[in-house]
């Protein structure tokens, strides 16, 4: 099959066709023809040399696709071939077909194309798991996300908008802002303009921050947090050393976490792919939820997807279209 291989460490040029042997499905494994796959921040890190991938998964990149189910490994019961799913993967995706666990794939939601579907399972995983599993995000409470117009942070504004959550957001131009508020932000912040620390605290503070940003927003984080609020850390796009006085977060009694997704267990991993379907798939359907598609681009262009979301202009998520022979 087709693939894109990252050739070496690097730029988006290292970004190289090669051909290689179609995946064999393992016990409750399965392989999916792969018709759209998406492209996320952590494939330009690992093609950058700064996030390996998993031991047994594979070397390509890519962790999520849409498609139809090729071949299914001993013990798979739910799936079968020709069934259109879409699938978070533990790498592989940049390629013709994928494999993954069974328990991974979810039914492409009703209403969705391929294109769309290919690019939920990566932003809903990582959205549910922080904002709700671990930053316990209610109903009524203020949830501030920076990069609001973010493949994460689009999702992030419409799930917690979804769960009955005040949704503030950041992001770099007043076009990005009108976004975030056309998706159920209440209220929209440039941070090249305004302070968004200041404006937290002007509306009593946020409940739950969802930031892969970190830096210098880590302190400021903190300031923006009202008594006894959540900060959860999905990435530090700006560095994660900083001098931070931690005086604050015992006395208002502050809550520090974070995750990354692809370490965590298949079980983890499985089990979250239930709570999606149970709680988000519905969203979907009821038209609370749907992804905000940027650009589409062919698999052989993955360099200038990468190109992409590396620049500022994006908004929402890129997905590149996989074409097969036959
Ligand atoms: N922990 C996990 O499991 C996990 C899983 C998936 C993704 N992630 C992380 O989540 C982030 C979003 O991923 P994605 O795929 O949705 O990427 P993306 O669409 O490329 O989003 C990156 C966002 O970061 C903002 N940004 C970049 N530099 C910034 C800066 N200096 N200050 C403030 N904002 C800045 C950009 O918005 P502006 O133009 O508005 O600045 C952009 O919207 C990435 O950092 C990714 O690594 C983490």
């Amino acid at each position: 099959m087709q693939a894109m291989e990252i050739a070496q460490p690097g730029g988006p040029e290292v970004l190289r066709p090669i051909t290689v042997p179609v995946p064999v499905p393992g016990h409750g494994q399965i392989v999916i023809r792969v018709a759209w796959a998406g492209v996320n921040r952590p494939d330009a890190l690992q093609r950058a040399g700064l996030y390996n991938p998993p031991a047994n998964a594979s070397a390509l990149p890519g962790l999520e696709c849409a498609g139809h189910v090729a071949a299914v490994g001993p013990g798979v019961t739910r799936w079968r071939p020709g069934d259109a799913v879409c699938a978070l993967l533990p790498g592989g995706g940049y390629a013709q077909y994928a494999l993954t666990r069974a328990d991974h794939a979810l039914p492409v939601p009703e209403g969705l194309t391929l294109r769309e579907a290919a690019c939920l399972p990566e932003t809903c995983f990582t959205v549910w798991t922080n904002v709700v599993q671990r930053g316990s995000l209610k109903g009524g409470e203020r949830f501030l996300v920076h990069g609001g117009t973010s493949g994460i942070g689009t999702t992030a504004i419409q799930i917690a908008r979804a769960l009955g959550a005040r949704v503030f957001a950041t992001a770099g131009s007043d076009e990005k802002c009108e976004t975030c508020l056309s998706l159920g932000a209440e209220v929209a912040i440039n941070y090249k303009d305004e302070d968004f620390a200041a404006r937290m605290r002007a509306a009593d503070g946020a409940d739950l921050i969802l930031d892969m940003v970190g830096g210098s927003y880590l302190p400021r984080n903190i300031k923006a947090l009202a008594d006894d609020g959540r900060l959860v850390q999905i990435a530090f796009l700006t560095g994660s050393k900083v001098e931070l006085n931690f005086a604050e977060v015992m006395t208002r009694r502050l809550t520090i976490t974070g995750s990354t997704l692809r370490p965590q267990s298949d079980l983890a991993k499985a089990r979250l792919a239930t709570e999606l379907e149970t709680h988000v798939w519905p969203m979907i359907a009821r038209g609370a939820l749907r992804p905000v598609m940027d650009s589409d681009f062919t698999l052989q262009d993955a360099p200038q997807a990468h190109r992409r979301i590396e620049s500022p202009g994006h908004i929402g998520k890129i997905v590149m279209r996989v074409d097969h022979d036959d």
